[in-house]
């Protein structure tokens, strides 16, 4: 089978039809339905354990469904044989949640992994590849640093020039900005938003990040923790203007009841009733 095929003949990069997620009898959602389409970027939202992070492992095939079918460029990865789940998932690209370096090993060895992995490139070829790809990210000249020599927001940055390294066409991303103060979680979605633009990668993000939704995303997909189902799919302004259901217009329109300046909880300045865990 040719394995570029399924691209041209008006398949999405992604898939889903009747999608049920369960952990054991624990059912996470039910009946979930939708495209990605090419060259955009969509984004999974949802408050805390809707089951966001769970349907990103669905759609990288580390998860099956007990239900439905996920389908990427036309082909259902559980289908597939063997070659051509390899080749699916050569084909992806993922920044979890956490970041996930090797802190064992530099920024350089940490982006040459997947390419030693997964290529034929000489020793060489890959020290240049990654060299362009920790630009691409501007961390130009941190080749030789290790993970816990640099700051949260260059971690992430690394994360993602590994996550590149293949050139995926399609890359998902758990969460990018938590962790981060405002200000870097709004250039790592700078360079999101050049990743799209500039390679045409199809994005796939899970955020509740509301300044990130509206900064990045040209379709965003809610899921309803108490409904147990997507209950709204479409851009971030019509959801926000038109919410088909309560629940998506409170969370459409939560930060706006903040102000802009929200995000407070990365502040040390923070003068707040929270729970310290220490002194
Ligand atoms: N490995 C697991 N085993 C059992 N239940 C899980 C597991 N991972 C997540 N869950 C449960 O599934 C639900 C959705 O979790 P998750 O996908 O992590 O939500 P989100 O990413 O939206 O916060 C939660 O109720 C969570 O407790
Ligand atoms: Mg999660």
């Amino acid at each position: 089978m040719d394995d570029r095929a399924p691209a041209e003949n008006g398949a999405y990069p992604i898939e889903v039809r009747g999608l049920t997620m369960k952990y054991g009898p624990l059912v996470v959602m039910e009946d979930l339905n939708f495209q990605v389409h090419r060259g955009e970027i969509f984004v999974i939202m949802g408050g805390s354990g809707s089951g966001k992070s769970t349907l990103l492992k669905h759609l990288i095939g580390l998860k099956a469904p007990a239900e439905g079918s996920i389908l990427f460029e036309g082909e259902d990865f559980l289908e597939a044989d063997e070659t051509t789940r390899k080749g699916i998932l050569r084909r992806m690209g993922v920044l979890y949640q956490n970041g996930a370096l090797w802190s064992g090993l530099t920024l350089a060895e940490n982006v040459a992994l997947p390419l030693e992995e997964y290529t034929e490139l000489d020793p060489r070829s890959i020290g240049e590849m990654v060299s362009l790809k920790l630009s691409l990210v501007g961390l130009r000249g941190f080749e030789a640093f290790y993970p816990a020599e640099i700051s949260g927001g260059m971690r992430k940055r690394a994360a993602l020039a590994r996550a590149t390294a293949l050139d995926p066409e399609v890359l998902f991303f758990d969460e990018p900005s938590s962790g981060l103060d405002p200000i870097t979680a709004s250039r790592l979605d700078d360079l999101i938003l050049q990743l799209r633009d500039s390679f045409g990668t199809t994005i796939v993000v899970v955020s509740h990040d509301l300044a990130s939704i509206f900064k990045i995303a040209d379709r965003a997909l809610f899921l309803d923790i108490e409904e147990k189902t997507m209950t709204a799919i479409g851009t971030p302004e019509d959801l926000r203007e038109n919410p088909p259901t309560d629940e998506v217009r409170r969370f459409m329109t939560r930060s706006s009841e903040v102000g802009p300046s929200e995000g407070s909880d990365v502040s040390p300045e923070s003068k707040g009733p929270k729970q310290r865990s220490d002194p």
